[in-house]
């Protein structure tokens, strides 16, 4: 049913923790099943010099978050953001379908946390041309919070 390679993620998760003094963080959740990731980066001189992942989820948003980590890690701003939600699931060489949302949360939350970054900087603008994330709006943990409640 999963890849070894999931397995491998699953079972000894890379970056997992915390960054002190974050340079960005994006927080999604998935509504129907109630998960929740957070993603911190480290931004220096437009590179990600650092990547960490909290997940409270099932065994692929750990999986997914701990190989979205290593993607962006040493990635720039630019190319962390084309990092798309079928990247993380082909690197874990595949996910069942009905776990195919898990890997977009992972995207999701890296894209917000560059969002995050970028408009700390002031440069929110520069998300209007170049920006390539997800289509829709990751959910939040407000809008989680407001669904599960209706
Ligand atoms: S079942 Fe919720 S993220 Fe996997």
């Amino acid at each position: 049913m999963y890849s070894d390679k999931v397995m491998l993620h699953f079972m000894n998760p890379h970056n997992m923790g915390e960054i002190e003094n974050p340079s960005g963080v994006g927080e999604v959740g998935n509504p129907v099943c109630g998960d929740l990731m957070q993603i911190q980066i480290k931004v220096e001189d437009g590179i990600l010099t650092d990547v960490k992942f909290k997940t409270f989820g099932c065994g692929a948003a750990i999986a997914t978050s701990s190989m979205v980590t290593d993607l962006a890690m040493g990635k720039t701003i630019e190319e962390a953001l084309k990092i798309t939600r079928n990247d993380v699931a082909e690197s874990l060489e595949g996910l069942p379908p009905v776990k195919m949302h898990c890997s977009n949360l992972a995207a999701d939350a890296l894209h917000v946390a560059i969002e995050d970054y970028l408009k700390k900087e002031g440069r929110g603008e520069w998300l209007d041309g170049k920006k390539k994330g997800p289509k829709k709006k990751p959910a939040t943990r407000k809008s989680v919070k407001r669904q599960q409640t209706g």
